[in-house]
């Protein structure tokens, strides 16, 4: 989507710290902005932080929620016109714990949040976008949903998912001419980052310095993602210093692809796209 001047945005998370950034960046392009989020109050202060000839409204969802993404869409449509773009971006994370630590009912809500969340945005926005020829959706991943590590299991799983569902959906949408893009962030300033610094650094402050000092701010991922949406990119990689431990488990996976299991096995069926 080459110009974005008077374009409307639609950000979940929209009062979280990546939300924040985006709906920034996307407000430097002249484009219109819609923040919703499961916290109204986070959402309002997001906006307020906007220049003051930004045309922005807020609005209380919880991504779960079908029946919640259909009044947005009503909302939103009442007051800005069609959703040029959607960016699937609201997200929870369990924290540093092993799986066994994960109880039923946190494993449930990551992906209800994370996944199933992204799934419903796509569900009431898509569809119009598809029908008018026009349209990106970006989803919100993470490192973890490219390289995933010891106590981030459920997570990871969700992160994945995104990154699964997303090009999958690039493809079927690339013939009606919508975009899908893939945000997979490294450490980026937010809410949710300080709350996992918090536990994993109590008690040391040079630890959580070091740390802090790694966080990138999220207004650069924000144009990170502009960039992705103006060149239709499909991954948007924020923090290349992951680029070595993606590398090492893609080699490993490859490795793993020696003789077929069974001696006379011939296929002509094998997906083969690049
Ligand atoms: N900050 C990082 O280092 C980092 C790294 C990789 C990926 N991410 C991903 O970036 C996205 C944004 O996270 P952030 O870092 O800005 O954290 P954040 O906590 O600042 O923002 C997340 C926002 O999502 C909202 N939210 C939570 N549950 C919701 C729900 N059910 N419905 C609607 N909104 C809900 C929260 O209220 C919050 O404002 C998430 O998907 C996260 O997994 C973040």
């Amino acid at each position: 989507m080459k110009n974005l001047q008077g374009k409307t945005v639609f950000i979940t998370g929209g009062g979280g710290g990546i939300g924040g950034g985006m709906a920034q960046a996307f407000a430097e392009r002249g484009a219109r902005i819609v923040l919703a989020d499961i916290d109204h109050g986070f959402a309002q202060e997001e906006a307020a932080k906007l220049p003051s000839d930004v045309e922005v409204f807020t609005l209380p969802l919880d991504v779960r929620s079908l029946e919640g993404w259909e009044a947005a869409r009503v909302e939103a449509e009442a007051r800005f016109g069609a959703v040029d773009v959607l960016c699937n971006n609201a997200g929870i994370s369990t924290g540093f714990k092993p799986l066994f630590d994960v109880s039923p009912e946190e494993f449930e809500r990551v992906m209800a949040i994370n996944v199933t969340g992204v799934y419903n945005g796509i569900q009431t926005f898509g569809p119009a976008m598809a029908a008018r020829g026009e349209g990106h959706i970006v989803n919100t991943s993470s490192m973890n949903g490219l390289s995933p590590f010891a106590s981030f299991a459920a997570y990871s799983a969700s992160k994945f998912a995104v990154l699964a569902l997303s090009d999958a959906l690039r493809d079927e949408l690339a013939p009606q001419g919508v975009g899908v893009s893939t945000l997979f962030p490294g450490l980026t300033r937010s809410r949710m980052s300080e709350a996992d610094l918090g536990k994993v650094s109590a008690g040391d402050p040079a630890r959580r310095a070091a740390i802090e000092a790694n966080m990138m701010e999220a207004i650069w991922l924000g144009r990170a993602v502009v960039r992705a949406v103006e060149n239709d990119e499909p991954y948007i990689v924020t923090h290349p210093d992951y680029r070595e431990g993606v590398r090492a488990r893609q080699e490993r996976i490859l490795a793993a692809f020696g003789e077929p299991a069974q001696p006379d096995y011939r296929t002509g069926l094998t997906a083969t796209k690049g």
